[in-house]
Order: C-alpha cells, then sequence, then structure tokens
C-alpha cells in the first residue's frame, strides 16, 4: 500500500526504479531478531537476496552477522560494518583469490564443499602462515517442496558433501593441521513455504550432528542456513513473514549438544516484502485473445518470473478506471520478459504507474545490463 505523497514522488522520477520502504525492513529485523532471540538464535544475513549498502548497513546496525558467497559479497558485508568475526562464506566455486580474501579478514568460517576445497584452503593457509576456522556444508537430502532451481540440499544438487562421504572427509580433515572444523552446514534451498520441510530438516540435522559426535567432532556450530519463504500473494497483509512458527520448530525440535549455537542465513525473509519495482507504461498493445501493458522495466530489471515463473503482484498506483485484464511485459527482446499474464489491474494507458511487489529479494542484485540497457535507480523511503 503506497501512500499519495510517495506515488507523487514516483512520478517525478525516472522510472524503472527499486523502492524500498525502511519502516517495513525495521519491522521486519526487529521481529526477525526478536523471535531468534527467545532461543538464543544467531543470525546471519544472506547478502545475495539484497546487497545495497544502505540495506547492508540498516541490517549490520541491528546486529545481523552476514552471509556471504563471493569475495565481493565479503568484501561488501566488512564495508558495510559487519564485523569480521561475523561473517561466513559458503559457495560451491571459490577462486583462490576469494579464499584469500576471507582467511586474511580473519572470517568466522569458511563453509567448505568438498574435499578438494579443504586441500587448496590448507594449502593456502600454509601459504600465508594461518589456522582457518571451517564448516562442512553437507547434503541432508531433505527435499525444500519449491522451485527446483533453488533446491540445494539433495544428492544431485551440486551444493554440499554427500552424506556416503562424511567418512572420508573426516579422515582427510585428520590430515590437514591447518584447517579447524568449527561447523556443520546445511542449506537445503529457497522461499520454503510448507514449514513441515523444516521439522524433517531438524531430523537429518540431530542424526548427522550425533554421527558427528561419535567420530569425535563436537562442532560449536550448527548452521541450518536460510530459505523461510514469503507471500507474494498477500505484499500487504502478511509484510512480515511468520519467524515465530519457523523459529519455533527448530526451538523445539534441534537438539543442540554441549555449548552448540544454532546459526540461521535468512535472506528473503528479511528484506523481500520491503522493496517494490515501480515502472511506468509506456505502450497498451491489443493482441489475439490479451491485451499487452508494456512497461519500462525488464527482466535484466527482475529476472525471477523469467527464470522462476515467480508470482509478484502487480499494481496500478495511478489509474482508477475499470477493471480488465493485461499481461505485462517488459521491453527487452525476449519473450519471456513478462512480469505477470492476465493481470487484472484498472484500465491502464501510457504513463500509469505500476508497482512490481515483493521485490526487494533477488530483484535489484540479480540484475543485469542485458540489451545495453541502463541499472534501475533506488528509491529509499527516508528520501520522501
Ligand atoms: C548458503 C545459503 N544460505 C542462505 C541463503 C538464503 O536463502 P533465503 O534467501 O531463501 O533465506 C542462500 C540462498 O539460496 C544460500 O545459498
Amino acid at each position: 500500500m503506497f501512500r499519495t505523497e510517495i506515488i507523487e514522488k514516483f512520478g517525478q522520477v525516472p522510472t524503472p526504479l527499486y523502492y524500498y520502504d525502511l519502516d517495513l525492513l525495521n519491522a521486519t529485523i526487529s521481529r526477525c531478531l526478536l523471535e531468534a532471540g527467545r532461543y538464543g538464535f544467531h543470525l546471519h544475513y544472506a547478502l545475495k537476496a539484497n546487497s545495497n549498502p544502505k540495506i547492508l548497513q540498516i541490517i549490520s546496525a541491528n546486529g545481523m552477522g552476514a552471509d556471504c558467497v563471493s569475495g565481493n559479497e565479503v568484501r561488501a558485508a566488512l564495508e558495510n560494518g559487519f564485523p569480521a568475526d561475523q561473517i561466513v562464506f559458503a559457495g560451491v566455486g571459490k577462486t583462490d583469490d576469494e579464499l584469500r580474501l576471507a582467511l586474511k579478514h580473519g572470517i568466522q568460517s569458511i563453509n567448505v564443499e568438498s574435499i578438494q576445497e579443504m586441500e587448496v584452503i590448507n594449502g593456502l593457509c600454509e601459504s600465508m602462515g594461518l589456522k582457518s576456522p571451517i564448516s562442512l556444508r553437507l547434503i541432508p537430502n531433505v527435499d525444500a517442496h519449491t522451485h527446483r532451481y533453488i533446491t540445494t540440499g539433495l544428492e544431485e544438487n551440486k551444493f554440499g558433501i554427500l552424506p556416503w562421504q562424511f567418512d572420508s572427509v573426516l579422515e582427510k580433515l585428520r590430515s590437514l593441521e591447518k584447517l579447524e572444523l568449527k561447523g556443520l552446514h546445511f542449506h537445503i534451498g529457497s522461499q520454503i513455504t510448507d514449514l513441515d520441510v523444516f521439522k524433517s530438516l531438524c531430523e537429518r540435522v540431530n542424526e548427522i550432528n550425533a554421527w558427528f559426535i561419535e567420530q569425535g567432532y563436537l562442532t560449536d556450530i550448527i548452521n541450518v542456513g536460510g530459505g523461510l519463504g514469503v507471500d507474494y500473494g498477500k505484499p500487504d497483509k502478511c509484510s512480515i513473514p511468520d519467524f515465530e512458527s519457523y523459529f519455533r520448530i527448530f526451538g523445539d525440535l534441534i537438539e543442540l549438544q554441549g555449548r552448540q549455537q544454532l546459526h540461521f542465513e535468512p535472506g528473503r525473509a528479511v528484506v523481500a516484502q520491503c522493496g517494490s519495482l515501480i515502472t511506468r507504461v509506456l505502450f497498451v498493445k491489443e493482441a489475439v485473445n490479451t491485451r499487452f501493458a508494456i512497461v519500462d522495466a525488464g527482466m535484466n530489471d527482475l529476472i525471477r518470473p523469467a527464470l522462476y515463473q515467480s508470482y509478484h503482484k502487480i499494481e496500478n498506483l495511478t489509474s482508477t478506471g475499470e477493471k480488465r485484464k493485461y499481461d505485462v511485459v517488459g521491453p527487452v527482446c525476449e519473450s519471456s520478459d513478462c512480469f505477470g499474464k492476465s493481470v487484472v489491474m484498472p484500465e491502464t494507458l501510457r504513463g500509469d504507474l505500476l508497482a512490481i511487489r515483493s521485490t526487494g529479494a533477488y530483484g535489484q542484485t540479480m540484475a543485469s545490463r542485458y540489451n545495453l540497457r541502463d541499472l534501475a535507480a533506488e528509491l529509499y523511503s527516508d528520501e520522501i
């Protein structure tokens, strides 16, 4: 829901633009911290969801750590207030330079995804004269029941270490003197809306944790990743995800041992609902069986609908005419450049402003300059 003065402001600035409601962001962070705090859980915000400096500074100022998946994300985390000892670095293909950067800054943990990576980090540590805390990213084989492109916790996915490799990983670890096993890491996927999935994750994590303890490895940290989904259909009614139920599942079911801490890596749940992509209608075109509203934002600004066939609510902010159906499409030279089919909106004309909602996560961070288009601008609620 946008106030009149905000819509007026949209009318005065070039589009497409990403608008961020910072009151909602702050309220979401507070709720997330409150609900996690009831159980003493630790949070690392996943930068990949949105790495906008202003947003990172708000999140770091609230005391969350950072979850990074590239050297540049580690840099961005450091530059925007996340202390090095609260940064974790995951990713299936880290370059030597990226690993050196992480080692140089002494981050909390490198989340390692293969035996070969362990060997490489050990070698880099030897040449740099230091030791590295690592966590093992393990495949729990839990189906996240989400889009297959964002499912990451199954044996067929490229991420993490397979269950039948756990033995050999520990054997290797014993021979690599520069590595210190600090944690077990799991991340099974993103936009998970069936909370029972997290119950299954807890069961598997308990089994795997018990097995590692039996082998003599009681790690300080159990990290269960991110994944909590948001309600793309109801960005106003469900603007803050159900953190209470989510953390309660882990509070009830995870069996931590000794002084083990439970860590999370939420991304989407923190930032998705505070962002909207604001775009202007360029043309309205009648076609066979449909009517196109052609807007000035393209799939280069928001690729989720094209990549994952994902739904985003689309609203006409400036028209009050009679309701009609439109296919809302962008100007990019691809037929997949479509934000929504048969979208019901008040009669839509050239110059109208549309809001594509829930785009605070995996919107701007996935943007490209395809077709040599400019990147969308940003506007924050505290600038209006
Ligand atoms: C390792 C890791 N942690 C955390 C996340 C954040 O996930 P989400 O935005 O669904 O919370 C991701 C995203 O896929 C990830 O790959």
